[in-house]
């Protein structure tokens, strides 16, 4: 039977604490990682723009023997050119996987239902569950996992609603810190009901972080809105004031593509706290080690 990777909720703990331990691995073995792709193709489905999910998933691909297609928008015009359903179907007599990076978390999920491969979020407006993993990751080589408290600063989008769920399975605190109007679902905050709390105010939700996040405060797909988030989020900035107010020695993430002057400063994102290139990185690790259990 096929498995999928669409959201959190698709893995079980031990299978996250499995993706962890196999990434640990594939880490130190970087390029002595096993060829648990040989002759396999995978094909990445991108409706957006993307950098290290594009370039890790390919990096690891080839790492792992493998070879990666690339489909932008312009070969496959999911919805347009040919349905979700004909793409997967179609897609699946050719390939071992398919990675995909959709507007619309339906279209993954369409994308999954018809295809008899292992489907793969790259990222749609819902979850980013492969990034989640590899914060995870990069928590635990960090800080270890145990009474960790996480806090995130921004828009309750994508990044955070995997987060939350992440947390939630793992034990970990989290709080949360976003506009009004800005919070997540309130579905997703029932089901992470425990280990999830929503602040109004920043300097309240990082008060005792061990790790301290943020992400974009327009995603993808949201730029008309632009104009209309600088305005509301203009008080949800990872600065050195907000810092003071973590733990000594709290760590500072962020996905990445950053808002410079936005969402987090220079100072912080350049400083000594910071962790975004090793967060960078371990995508690379993490995603081998979901290919690895997922299509091996
Ligand atoms: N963090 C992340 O997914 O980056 P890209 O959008 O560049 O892939
Ligand atoms: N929330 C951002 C994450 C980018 C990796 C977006 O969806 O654009």
């Amino acid at each position: 039977m096929k498995k999928d990777l669409l959201t959190i909720n698709d893995l079980s703990t031990s299978e996250i604490k499995e993706i962890l331990d196999l990434a640990k691995e594939l880490k130190q073995n970087r390029y002595n990682s096993g060829e648990a792709l040989n002759g396999k193709t995978v094909g990445l489905i991108f409706e957006k723009p993307s950098n290290r999910t594009r370039v890790s998933f390919e990096v690891g691909i080839t790492e792992l023997g493998g070879h990666a297609i690339y489909l932008g928008s312009y070969e496959i015009d999911l919805g347009k050119r040919e349905s979700p359903k004909d793409v997967a179907r179609v897609l699946s007599r050719y390939l071992a996987g398919i990675v995909a990076r959709t507007f619309s978390h339906k279209t993954v999920v369409e994308l999954a239902k018809y295809s008899s491969i292992p489907v793969i979020n790259g990222l749609t407006d819902y979850q980013h569950p492969c990034q989640a993993l590899s914060d995870l990751f990069t928590i635990k080589e960090k800080k270890g996992l145990s009474n960790i408290t996480v806090a995130f600063i921004g828009d309750g989008n994508n990044v955070l609603n995997s987060l939350l769920y992440i947390c939630h399975r793992m034990g970990i605190k989290i709080n949360a810190s976003c506009p009004r109007g800005y919070e997540p679902d309130k579905e997703t905050l029932k089901e992470v009901a425990g280990s999830a709390a929503i602040f109004n105010s920043p300097s309240d939700a990082v008060k005792g972080a061990d790790v301290v996040y943020t992400d974009v405060w327009t995603s993808m797909g949201q730029e008309k809105e632009y104009r209309k988030r600088l305005k509301a989020f203009k008080k949800y900035q990872v600065n050195s004031e907000l810092m003071k107010l973590a733990n000594k020695d709290a760590i500072v993430m962020h996905c990445l593509p950053a808002h410079r002057g936005q969402e987090i400063t220079d100072e912080i994102i350049d400083g000594e706290s910071s962790v975004v290139l090793d967060q960078a990185e371990n995508r690379l690790h993490v995603q081998k080690a979901i290919l690895v259990k997922l299509l091996k």
